[in-house]
């Protein structure tokens, strides 16, 4: 499966929603996360992404394997964003912030 990692958290670009043949994506107040048990590893998501916040579950930074299991649990919890829709309007200022977990809302 592909993961949805810490960049996205307050941006929410959603560029990634548009390109996906299973509509796997769920959404959050602040976060978008993959289904795992929908994902078909299809890879055409994670170009789509401007703050490179999507990869593949064994390619997740060290400091962020938590969200695999973030993005299992959130996506039993958030119901299907199937379309791309306007960022957050201060995405680009949160854009490449780091350690935003806490600013995740469920
Ligand atoms: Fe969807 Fe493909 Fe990305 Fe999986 S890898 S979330 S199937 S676009
Ligand atoms: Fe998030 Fe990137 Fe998609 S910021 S909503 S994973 S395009």
């Amino acid at each position: 499966t592909y993961v949805v990692t810490e960049s996205c958290i307050r941006c929410k670009y959603t560029d990634c929603v548009d390109v996906c043949p299973v509509d796997c994506f769920r959404e959050g107040p602040n976060f978008l996360v993959i289904d795992p048990e929908e994902c078909i590893d299809c890879t055409l998501c994670v170009a789509e992404c401007p703050v490179e916040a999507i990869y593949a579950e064994d390619d997740v930074p060290d400091d962020q394997r938590d969200f695999i299991a973030l993005n299992a649990e959130l996506s039993r919890q958030w119901g299907p964003i199937v379309e791309r829709k306007d960022a957050l309007p201060d995405a680009d200022d949160w854009a490449q912030r780091k350690d935003k977990l806490s600013e995740l809302k469920r």
